[in-house]
């Protein structure tokens, strides 16, 4: 499974590129407006330097005109540059004629199989359902990432699931145990990913062991 980064955080994206694990980014208009100072293609230009894995970019326009005109904009940004698209309507035709013009396009805000069905359907080549929203409102986001996934692998549909909206570690493991493509985690799960009290724990043992080790040769000598 591949995992991408939800920020539009330089640091914290570099940071986890140099670790080796990163496969992609996935920004969005609130992740962005935690960024000062620069502008949203500014931010883009960076990311796209640092990783040439997908780097998504949300459109705002809510017609498939406003769309087009801005995702067509992003996709000049970079190579890997993926628009990324709200499940609506509008957004399924814009993404219908992005996939036409050959702009990969991640269907955002999905909900439920039905719509990443649609999504995929009309040409995106990431569904993202929502999975911490879900949790959220009392649902279980997980289901919708299982569903999804064993439809797009049933029907051999040339789209990948995307888990987002990834709240704790557990959902990571779930996501990947229930067949999603890609999980997009913000840069504290990662984190928290990394480490296990009993890994710190023996990490220090074996330090101070190997101290108190290093220490008896020397008096011997
Ligand atoms: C990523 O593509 C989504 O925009 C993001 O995961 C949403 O996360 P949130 O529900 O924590 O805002």
């Amino acid at each position: 499974m591949k995992l991408f980064l939800d920020t539009a955080d330089i640091d914290e994206i570099r940071i986890v590129e140099r670790w080796g694990v990163l496969d992609g980014v996935t920004t969005n208009p609130t992740l962005f407006a935690k960024t000062s100072g620069r502008t949203y293609d500014e931010v883009l230009k960076e990311i796209c330097g640092i990783t040439s894995g997908p780097v998504s970019a949300e459109v705002v326009a809510e017609d498939v005109d406003g769309m087009l005109k801005e995702g067509r904009h992003f996709a000049k940004i970079a190579d890997n540059i993926v628009v990324k698209v709200p499940m609506s309507e509008t957004g399924l035709e814009a993404i219908s004629r992005f996939a036409a013009e050959g702009i990969a396009t991640n269907c955002t805000l999905i909900f439920s199989a039905n719509q990443g069905l649609l999504a995929a359907k009309a040409g995106a080549s990431l569904l993202s359902p929502f999975v911490g929203r879900l949790d959220d409102i009392n649902e279980e986001g997980m289901t919708v990432i299982r569903e999804l996934s064993d439809i797009i692998r049933f029907h051999e549909i040339d789209s990948e699931v995307l888990s987002a909206s990834i709240r704790h570690p557990r959902h990571v493991t779930d996501s990947a145990l229930a067949g999603a493509h890609v999980a997009t985690l913000p840069f504290k799960i990662v984190q928290q990913m990394v480490h296990h009290p009993l890994t710190d724990k023996g990490i220090a043992q074996f330090r101070s062991d190997w101290d108190a080790a290093r220490k008896a040769l020397a008096a011997k000598a």
